[in-house]
């Protein structure tokens, strides 16, 4: 690749090319932060990849285990496996620790989007959880079950997670915010024998009939025995006998102790699924005692926890943002973590500055998608509160533009916190690259340098490694604690999507280049994966709902740039014999995508084509269509088309 142009999803980042400013990391706030130098950032570096198992055996020693591993690592690639014999619950590291140190500390501070608050402190949260599990094994869950988890943002979702990980149930949860269809097959692709889920969710005013639509899911989901419904929304909702309980009710009638299960270090803990480059999503499968490691040293080093911060991520627990860094992390680092329920602009555009400023919130992580819909909603919505509470803001799941990087380094850290921008994937589990704020200057678009123990490299397909400035390949090339052990039920995909494309190493699937400061920008995915408000999508999959549509033939999904989203979803498609082209069918297939998987992947733009681009094989030649979504244009290189006439009727279509 190197000398050749790298072809990412994301050509809208090139400002990032012309961007020189740095910022050192403030004075006041090094000189208090977990790690306050270059230098000590450095060291630590170099000894956490010399000595790895020194390293992270020191850093697991911060938790409490109930028997010691044997070995740090064992094995390499896809068979890492990581402080082997070691027995430990993430529950017991979250939850008991804090109850007996803390028990008075707010532990979730839950605001609902109508307006009420809930705080349940370190104690509180031990009961309740356990009560929780209990419910759980009532129900029949053992250790080793999946259970499926389809809720909203309130408290009893974390308290859902940890009562799991209690009993050694693997959790799956599914994004509130996906249709009945793609909750059939996640629960059906890992035998879920449980579903928890609520009533209904308040967002943007209305409410999501969230058990309504497990009801439409469940019957084509064989191995699900049990429903347990937390009732938040009051509304009233149907209750199969026999298989759907209400939480409060069954709270009350199971003990109040629930010791925790002694997971082995490489148990599973959950399964999250993620698009990748087919159809199919994956479920990644993170087990336990390494993904404790990982999220716990990031969450300290990276957020600079300690004891009396008030910290907010504003990912839904729906995405590995909200396991690893809503609960998992800050948990295991004791701090009182904000939950919100709802939109940030309900009632208004000031919500989230509102939250802030009462809950005297001190690190704040969100997404460049968020911020960018900030500045375009204005500056007076911010303008009017008191943001002093914070100290360290962090931003997640798409390249952040340097422009929306400055107004979040002014208008919200007022030019005093430091911003981590973070990188990395479902796939990691934690944190990869990204700044140690009190010691690493940042640059508006970089996520700067690698966390300990993260080896990463920008290569050619073959490996070679691709100089500094140019683009190419980012890949890791050591295994690292919280790193995914597998795809459930299909150790092979697993093996194939990221350990063989560039042999011997973690493939990412995303196009970065370092620069001479060893300084790492990423630049957006190189596969089929599209990122739309850092929602991470494959176009195969909205593909393939197109073409379950009876009047769709083919369909070809590429991500275009956008302003607000990052990506938009665009879609080309032709129609089966027989079916006009229409405004209203357009809509129509729009509207059976959201149907499908959910609003999140409904296409911005549906063109209709007599044919697509194809290669002389047969391939759908999507960089094409990539260019012409974007630009209207296609300049780049059509000689193995098959058929010159498609494109120019393409663009003629398009300008039509
Ligand atoms: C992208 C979300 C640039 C990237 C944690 C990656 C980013 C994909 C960043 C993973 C960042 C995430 N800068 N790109 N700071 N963070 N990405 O699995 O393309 O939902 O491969 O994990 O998001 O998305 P996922």
């Amino acid at each position: 690749m190197a000398g050749q142009t790298l072809v990412t999803q994301n050509t809208n980042l090139s400002s990032t090319l012309r961007e020189h400013r740095v910022f050192p990391p403030p004075a006041e706030f090094a000189a208090k932060a977990h790690i306050g130098s270059l230098a000590e950032y450095e060291a630590l570096y170099k000894k956490s990849v010399e000595e790895p198992d020194a390293f992270w055996a020191d850093a697991a020693s911060n938790l409490e285990w109930f028997a010691p591993w044997s070995q740090v690592l064992d094995g390499s690639g896809p068979h890492a496996k990581w402080f082997v014999d070691g027995k430990i619950n993430l529950c017991h590291n979250c939850v008991d620790r804090h109850a007996l140190s803390t028990p008075e500390k707010v532990a979730i501070l839950w605001e609902g989007e109508p307006g009420e608050v809930r705080k349940i402190t370190y104690a509180e949260l031990h009961e309740q959880v356990q009560r929780f599990a209990n419910v759980l094994k009532a129900q029949g869950v053992k250790k080793g079950d999946r259970v499926a988890i389809y809720m909203g943002m309130s408290p009893e979702l974390a308290m859902a997670l940890l009562a799991c990980a209690r009993i050694g149930a693997v959790h799956s949860v599914i994004f509130g915010g996906f249709a009945a269809h793609a909750l059939v097959d996640r629960i059906n692709d890992s035998s879920c024998v449980a579903v928890l889920t609520q009533d209904g969710s308040f967002r943007r005013g209305s409410e999501i009939k969230l058990k309504a639509i497990v009801d439409e899911a469940l019957t084509k989901c064989p191995s699900v025995k049990s429903v347990i419904v937390y009732q938040r929304t009051k509304s009233s909702i149907n209750m199969q006998e026999g298989r759907d309980i209400w939480l409060h009710d069954a709270v009350g009638s199971v003990a109040a102790e629930c010791p925790c299960e002694w997971m082995d270090a490489e148990d599973p803990l959950y399964i999250l699924y993620t698009s990748g480059t087919t159809g199919k999503p994956k479920g990644l499968v993170h087990t336990t005692g390494g993904y404790a490691v990982g999220t716990y040293l990031t969450s300290k080093y990276v957020f600079d926890l300690r004891g009396d911060d008030v910290y907010w991520c504003t990912a839904d627990i729906g995405w590995v943002t909200g396991h690893s860094y809503v609960v998992y992390g800050p948990m295991q680092n004791g701090v009182t973590v904000l939950m919100y329920e709802g939109a940030p602009n309900f009632p208004e555009n000031d919500r989230f500055w509102k939250i802030i400023d009462e809950h005297k919130v001190t690190v704040f992580y969100t997404a460049p998608t968020a911020i960018r819909a900030f500045i375009k909603w204005g500056n007076e919505w911010i303008e009017k509160y008191d943001l002093g509470s914070l100290r360290l803001l962090g931003t997640v799941g798409e390249p952040i533009n340097p422009e929306a990087w400055m107004w979040y380094h002014r208008m919200v850290g007022k030019e005093r916190c430091p911003i981590a921008d973070t990188w990395w994937q479902t796939e990691t589990g934690a944190l990869m690259i990204t700044p140690i704020p009190g010691a690493i200057a940042t640059k508006p678009g970089s996520a700067t340098r690698p966390f300990f123990g993260i080896v990463p490299e920008i290569v050619t397909k073959e490996g070679e490694p691709v100089p500094d400035g140019q683009g190419g390949l980012l890949v890791i090339s050591k295994p690292w604690p919280s790193m995914a052990r597998t795809i459930y039920g299909d150790p092979k995909r697993y093996e194939e999507a990221y350990f063989s494309e560039v042999p011997g190493k973690y493939f990412t699937g995303d196009g970065a280049r370092r620069d001479q400061d060893g300084y790492f920008w990423l630049m957006g995915r190189v596969d089929d994966v599209i990122n739309v408000s850092g929602h991470r999508l494959g176009t195969m999959e909205i593909e393939s709902a197109l073409v379950a549509h009876t009047k769709v033939a083919e369909a070809a999904v590429v991500g275009r740039p956008d302003e607000m989203k990052g990506q938009a979803i665009a879609a080309f498609v032709t129609l089966e014999h027989g079916y006009e082209a229409s405004d209203e069918l357009r809509q129509e297939l729009r509207q059976w995508v959201a149907k499908e998987i959910g609003a999140l992947a409904r296409p911005d733009d549906l063109r209709f084509t007599d044919a697509l681009p194809k290669t002389r094989s047969g391939k759908i030649m999507r960089r094409l269509l990539r260019e012409l979504a974007t630009t209207g244009e296609v300049k780049g290189d059509t000689t193995t088309l098959e058929d010159f006439a498609v494109v120019a009727k393409l663009r003629e279509q398009d300008e039509a």
